[in-house]
């Protein structure tokens, strides 16, 4: 395909190969990170996860040997050879990753007459897909891989022995580890081996495919039939670098408002104002703390986007107002199917601008989603772009305060959107088949761009669809799972490589969208919705109600119990987010992440790191009553009795319905708020540390928790660090004016009440 290496030439970090066929690029971006490309489509990389200039000065050498090219950074040797082939090494000469030589073939092969049989019932063939695609990059398997990563798959937290696909897909069916593809598009994964780690980012927006050594033992490989070869090799000495540096290339998630942090309750099912206001009102009557009521499509009149339904919602925004009054936000969904209605002025304006999506022959592209004969906006353009984001106007002068994307794959009632349909790439015509992916992507990026000019916050766009990338500007849930078990279980490992790939403020469904959730379901489910960074609990129209109070007393006093812990909690899930917006490195972590030394903790699928210092291992099966858990080295504690266990070692511990198990590392220090019904209700001038005996150090941050103002130095910064049954708190950097007062030190039985001035402390702690 490419042929043999002709010549090559340095222009600055750039390695240009010329093969017999083909041109090939090989590129540093950094010294552990390594673009290989080859523009079939286009010159340039043109990409939708990349945005900036990331490529930064690097030193690079390159030399010839008979069969090969060799280039360097400080960090890597890239061995280039003919075919393009490429291999990886690090700087001590140990092999990293190195492209497979052979061609690929099916380790079992079935005879075409048992492949008749099992398609005459109407079945799959496994490993019926094409034998080698236009682009692809087979990579020699070494033995002992495992691959994380993937964006939002379903299944296990290792994949290898699965194969996947990257596109979008709305599939009303109950999610299982069958799916090749749900609603999000991350072609990036993560290789760990022996003493070995590495990413690897396959910027294509078509649709493409990856198989983790599934197809054979041999190698493991991805692929599209259109677009370029563009990847990007990312090294790092731990996975912890390889997704800073993941998260360097295609973006971090910036810190969100401190209320989005709070607990969130939807339901496509609210279809009036009354039963708004009623839910409301029963939330600060049963005293569970609640920052956000979701407004399903009912509140929009007809299913028209930016309009709103009078007759049963009442006057524009009057009930958001009410509610406000009682501290919820409102958060609105926007789809972005556009009615087809020659009365409705966005229709018009969008057929006045032409903004929409159209067939080759050049009419406006319809489809159906929830209005009826609906329109796409082409969000590929930046003038729809920003047709869109100024949308928002209408919203936020409603009093709405965060928006929800949604059916942005984009979904269509009436079959597939054909591959041709045209949209626009920017500066360029583009069609369906390469826009589709990146649809959800471009539309959540319209959104928060009208969100933060016109509200100058830190916009709240939640999404359904995405591409890599898409972190800089959404939220995601991994969109309709069912009142399963199942999906439960799922929801550890499908939050840990949605983490590791970028995607960072996640979140299920709590109890479930589809199907009828039961009240110990409810209840376990709170107790993993209680650490997601997106905690809301939302269900579909025509299921059973799953608000925490309809299962009865004990399921509603434990839900109460989780949704308080997270208000608690507000002040170090904010310190993570501070962190992954500096790091990338995501709030919900696999074990595997931090101890990978650990084969334990390789396919640990039930349980999971929130931060550094918080281990849950929540029950996540019907009748269960205990948890096999596992902590890795080091010593713990139980969050609810306090006991201090040494870990690397499993064992068996009681939880009935009302205890999730939780362990905290010694010598953490864990910052809390005092009980509060939602964010803004009281004045947060007193910090709570509960501190773990051990030695350890902590940053906590502060800032108005709203806006940009952080950016400008407007934030404190608090060090606190224990050792020797001492700890010391430090002002470390002093740019907001609202320090905290008083600090309430808790430390086993103990409590003490630290007035602050913004000196130094220094205190006993019991040891
Ligand atoms: C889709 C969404 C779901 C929403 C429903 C109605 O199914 O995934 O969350 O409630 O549409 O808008």
């Amino acid at each position: 395909m490419y042929g043999k290496i002709k010549n090559y030439e340095l222009n600055g970090q750039k390695l240009v190969i010329q093969f017999e066929k083909q041109e090939g690029i090989v590129e540093a971006y950094t010294d552990e990170i390594i673009n290989v490309f080859c523009g079939f489509e286009t010159k340039d990389h043109h990409s939708k996860a990349i945005e900036g200039e990331k490529r930064k000065e690097t030193k690079v050498s390159v030399s010839r040997t008979n069969s090969e090219i060799i280039y360097s950074t400080e960090k890597l040797t890239v061995h280039i050879a003919d075919e393009f082939k490429v291999d990886f090494y690090d700087k001590e000469g140990t092999l990293l990753c190195e492209d497979y030589r052979g061609k690929r073939a099916y380790a079992q092969q079935l005879s075409e007459k048992s492949l008749e049989l099992i398609r005459a019932e109407g079945h799959d063939v496994s490993g019926e897909n094409e034998l080698d695609y236009k682009i692809q990059i087979v990579k020699k398997m070494q033995g002992d891989e495992k691959f994380y990563g993937l964006g939002d798959k379903t299944g296990f937290l290792d994949k290898k022995h699965y194969d996947y696909e990257m596109w979008n897909s709305d599939l009303p069916q109950a999610h299982t580890d069958a799916f090749k593809a749900l609603y999000k598009s991350v072609p990036f994964f993560i290789t760990l081996r022996e003493n070995c780690v590495y990413g690897l980012f396959f910027d294509n927006t078509y649709k493409s495919f990856f198989n983790m050594a599934k197809e054979n033992e041999k190698y493991f490989y991805f692929g599209a039939n259109e677009g370029n070869l563009d990847y990007y090799f990312i090294y790092g000495a731990a996975m912890k670098e390889v997704v800073q540096n993941y998260t360097y290339l295609t973006g971090r998630t910036p810190l969100p408002q401190l209320w989005t942090l709070g607990y969130h309750q939807s339901r496509w099912g609210y279809e009036t104002k009354e039963e708004i206001l009623a839910l409301a009102k029963k939330y600060r009557e049963c005293e569970i703390p609640c920052d956000t009521i979701h407004f399903d499509i009912d509140y929009m009149d007809g299913y028209r986007v930016f309009t709103w339904n009078e007759e049963d919602f009442g006057k524009p925004g009057e009930i958001i107002k009410q509610i406000a009054d009682m501290g919820f936000k409102t958060v609105t969904i926007i789809d972005p199917g556009v009615k087809k209605d020659d009365n409705y002025t966005k229709y018009k304006e969008g057929i006045a601008g032409d903004y929409f999506a159209k067939t080759p022959e050049g009419e406006v592209y319809v489809n159906a989603v929830w209005p009826g004969e609906a329109v796409y906006p082409d969000f590929g353009d930046p003038k729809v772009r920003s047709w869109w984001a100024n949308n928002h106007k209408y919203l936020l002068e409603l009093g709405v305060r965060g928006i929800w994307n949604d059916m942005n794959e984009p979904a269509s009632f009436n079959g597939e959107l054909p591959q041709d349909v045209v949209f626009t790439d920017e500066d360029r015509k583009a069609n369906h088949a390469k826009m589709h992916n990146v649809y959800g992507h471009l539309m959540s990026k319209a959104t928060y761009e009208g969100l933060k000019e016109l509200d100058k916050k830190r916009p709240f766009v939640i999404t359904r669809a995405c591409y890599a990338g898409s972190q800089k500007y959404a939220t995601f849930w991994t969109g309709d799972n069912q009142s399963l078990w199942a999906h439960l279980a799922m929801a550890i490992p499908q939050m840990c490589n949605m983490g590791l790939s970028g995607l960072s403020f996640i979140g299920t469904d709590v109890g479930g969208f589809g199907a009828d959730t039961t009240g110990e379901l409810l209840a376990r489910w709170v107790q993993v919705g209680c650490f997601s960074p997106l905690f809301r609990n939302h269900s579909a129209k025509g299921t059973i109600q799953q608000e925490p109070w309809v299962f009865g007393d004990e399921v509603l006093s434990i839900y109460k119990k989780y949704v308080e812990l997270r208000y608690r909690l507000l002040p170090y899930l904010y310190d993570l987010f501070y962190e992954e917006e500096k790091t990338g490195i995501p709030i919900i972590r696999p074990l595997v992440l931090h101890y990978e030394e650990d084969k334990e903790t390789h396919e640990m699928n039930g349980e999971f790191l929130f931060g550094e210092s918080m281990l849950v291992a929540p029950v996540v099966e019907q009748g269960a009553t205990k948890k096999i858990v596992y902590l890795p080295k080091g010593d713990w504690y139980d969050y609810d009795t306090k006991e201090k266990i040494s870990g690397n070692k499993y064992f068996l511990k009681d939880a009935p319905l009302s205890v999730c198990p939780i362990y905290v590392k010694a010598g953490s220090i864990l910052p809390n708020f005092l009980p509060m019904h939602y964010v803004g209700e009281i004045e947060l001038d007193t910090l709570i540390l509960n501190v773990y005996p051990g030695t350890g150090e902590y940053l906590h941050y502060q800032d108005n928790g709203e806006d940009f103002a952080y950016r400008d130095g407007e934030y404190n910064l608090y060090r606190f660090a224990q050792k020797d049954g001492m700890l010391t708190i430090t002002l470390e950097h002093d740019g907001y004016d609202k320090k905290y007062k008083n600090f309430e030190i808790h430390c086993g039985e103990e409590v003490k009440q630290i007035p602050f001035t913004g000196a130094p402390i220094t205190v006993k702690v019991n040891g």
